[in-house]
């Protein structure tokens, strides 16, 4: 049950310097940070971590969007990490997002938005879609040495 996710700041979290706020909601809820860096994604690396969309309409600017400066890389680990994460950052499209999620709280658009625009939908957060996806962008983006075990208090207090 102990999972890990990969989280992602985007560039327009970190330009928006949402960076310490952001880690804040996955720490307050007792999840842990395993590993982290800051990365300028390049055009190949981006086209690689969103493979799953090569064939959708927005692809191209997707990967415009997450190279467009540099990215805080994540690894957060807990209880149902994967549904917890995505819970915390909300629906995909900002303005679905509930209040109280990152989402929901940092951006307002929506993807209908973005396309009409011809933008990458800015939704200041990425996060793994289920545990495969996970453990694939998880070595993607960090090496084995990158990542840490140790015990935070909340293993004893909210586990
Ligand atoms: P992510 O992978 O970034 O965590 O987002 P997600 O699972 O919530 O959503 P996903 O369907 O995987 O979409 C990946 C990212 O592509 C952009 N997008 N643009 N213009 C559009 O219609 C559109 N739809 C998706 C968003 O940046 C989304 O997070
Ligand atoms: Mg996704």
């Amino acid at each position: 049950m102990i999972e890990r996710s990969l989280v992602i700041i985007k560039p327009d979290g970190v330009k928006r310097c949402l960076v310490g706020e952001i880690i804040k909601r996955f720490e307050n809820a007792g999840l842990k940070i395993v590993g982290m860096k800051m990365v300028w994604a390049d055009k190949k690396f981006a086209e690689t971590h969103y493979k799953a969309h090569k064939s959708k309409p927005f692809f191209k600017e997707l990967v415009e969007f997450i190279t467009e400066g540099p990215v805080i890389a994540i690894v957060i680990e807990g209880v149902h990490a994967v549904d917890n994460v995505r819970r915390l950052i909300g629906s995909t499209s900002p303005h679905q997002a509930a209040p109280g999620t990152i989402r929901g709280d940092f951006a307002h658009i929506s993807m209908a938005y973005a396309s009409a625009k011809g933008l990458g939908g800015k939704n200041v957060v990425h996060a793994s879609g289920s545990k495969p996806e996970a453990e694939e962008e998880i070595k993607l983006w960090f090496t084995k040495q990158e990542l840490h075990s140790y015990k935070t208090v909340h293993e004893e207090h909210v586990f």
